[in-house]
C-alpha cells in the first residue's frame, strides 16, 4: 500500500497521478475528499483529515509500505518550530509504530551549509527530515531548489504590468526546478521496492538561471518584454503581513531569502545526473505553464 499526502496539492496530485498509472493500491490522506477528481476517488482508500493529526495517520499508515510526505504551508503559525516539526510529530511517531517501510518528503537544500541553521523554512523542513530519517524508516528527502512554479503567484503582474518582484539580486544565480520533476523523482522511488537507508535527493533542475534570465526566457515566451524588480526586504515583509502572515512566518520567509541570496543552494556541485533527474528547462516550463496561466489570468 502507498499512502499519498497532499493529493489535491501541486506536486502530491502529480505523484498521485503517475502512482495511479502503474496499478498500485493507493490511500490517500485528504481534509476533503470531495475535491479529487471523480475518477481518481474510485481508484484509491481515502483517509479523510489532515495528516498532521495523530489519529488521521494512525489510521492511513496501517499496513503502509511507502509514504510520500509533504508538508502544508502553514502563513499562520507561531512558530517555524510548529509549522514544521509540529506537524510531522504525530506522523513521525505512527510511521515508527505502524512498520512503514519507506518514506519520501519533499524538503530543501541547504544541509551541510554554513545557512543552515538560519533559514527559516529551509531549516524547518531539515528538521522535519530529521524528525522522519530518526524513525528509522528507509528515507528519502527530496531536497529541491526554488520551484519554477513560484513564479505562477506573480501571473497577474506578469501579465497586467509586465514585471516581477522579489528580493533577490537580479544577478544571482539560481537553481529552479519544475514540480513536474520533483512528483516524477517521488512517484519513481515510490514504486522502487529496493532502496534502503536515509539519503538526501538533490533535485537542482537542468540549469543554473538567474532572476533576469528567467525574465528574458519569459518575454520571449510570451512575445512581450518582462522584467525582473529586486524589491527591498521591507516590502516583502509588508507584502506578507498584509496577506495575514503571522510575524513568525514573515521572519522564516526573510531568512530563507537572505540565506539563499548567500549561498544556501550553491552547495552541491551539479553533474549530469541532476539533469537527467530534474530536466524540464525553465523555457519548457513557462511554454506548458506560464504562458497558459497568463493567457487565462
Ligand atoms: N516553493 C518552493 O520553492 C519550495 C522549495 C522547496 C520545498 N518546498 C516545499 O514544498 C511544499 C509545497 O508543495 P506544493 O506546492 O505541492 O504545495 P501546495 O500545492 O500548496 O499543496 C498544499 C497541500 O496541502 C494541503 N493542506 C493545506 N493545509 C493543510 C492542513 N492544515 N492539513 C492537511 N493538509 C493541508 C492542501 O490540501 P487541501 O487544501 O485540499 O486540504 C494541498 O493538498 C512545502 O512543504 C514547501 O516547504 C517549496
Amino acid at each position: 500500500m502507498i499512502v499519498i499526502t497532499t493529493p489535491t496539492g501541486n506536486i502530491g496530485h502529480q505523484v498521485l497521478d503517475t502512482v495511479l498509472a502503474a496499478d498500485r493500491p493507493v490511500r490517500v490522506i485528504a481534509r476533503d475528499p470531495a475535491k479529487l477528481p471523480a475518477g481518481v476517488r474510485e481508484r484509491v482508500e481515502v483517509v479523510q483529515g489532515s495528516h498532521g493529526d495523530a489519529q488521521v495517520v494512525a489510521r492511513a499508515f496501517d499496513s503502509a509500505d511507502a509514504v510520500f510526505w509533504l508538508l502544508p504551508p502553514d502563513p499562520r503559525a507561531a512558530s517555524v518550530d510548529e509549522a514544521f516539526a509540529g506537524f510531522t510529530r504525530p506522523a513521525a511517531e505512527a510511521m515508527r509504530s505502524h512498520g512503514v517501510k519507506r518514506v519520501v518528503d519533499v524538503s530543501a537544500l541547504g544541509r551541510d551549509t554554513p545557512y543552515a541553521g538560519k533559514a527559516g523554512h529551509v531549516t524547518g523542513s531539515l528538521a522535519m527530515d530529521d524528525l522522519i530519517a530518526g524513525t528509522g524508516v528507509a528515507f528519502r528527502a527530496l531536497a529541491a531548489s526554488g520551484f519554477m512554479d513560484n513564479v505562477l503567484r506573480q501571473v497577474r503582474t506578469i501579465k497586467e504590468q509586465g514585471r516581477f518582484f522579489d528580493v533577490i539580486s537580479p544577478d544571482r544565480e539560481l537553481r529552479v526546478v519544475a514540480t513536474r520533476d520533483i512528483a516524477a523523482v517521488a512517484a519513481r522511488l515510490l514504486l522502487d521496492t529496493t532502496w534502503t537507508g536515509r539519503e538526501g535527493v538533490p533535485l537542482l533542475g537542468p540549469e543554473n538561471l538567474s532572476y533576469n534570465d528567467m525574465a528574458a526566457v519569459i518575454s520571449e515566451v510570451l512575445g512581450t518584454s518582462v522584467q525582473y524588480e529586486q524589491v527591498p526586504g521591507r516590502a516583502l515583509e509588508e507584502q506578507l503581513t498584509g496577506r495575514g502572515m503571522s510575524g513568525a512566518m514573515v521572519q522564516s520567509m526573510l531568512d530563507m531569502m537572505t540565506a539563499k541570496e548567500n549561498g544556501l543552494d550553491d552547495a552541491i556541485v551539479r553533474t549530469p545526473q541532476h539533469a537527467t533527474d530534474t530536466p524540464t528547462t525553465f523555457r519548457q516550463w513557462c511554454d506548458y505553464a506560464l504562458k497558459p496561466a497568463v493567457q487565462a489570468a
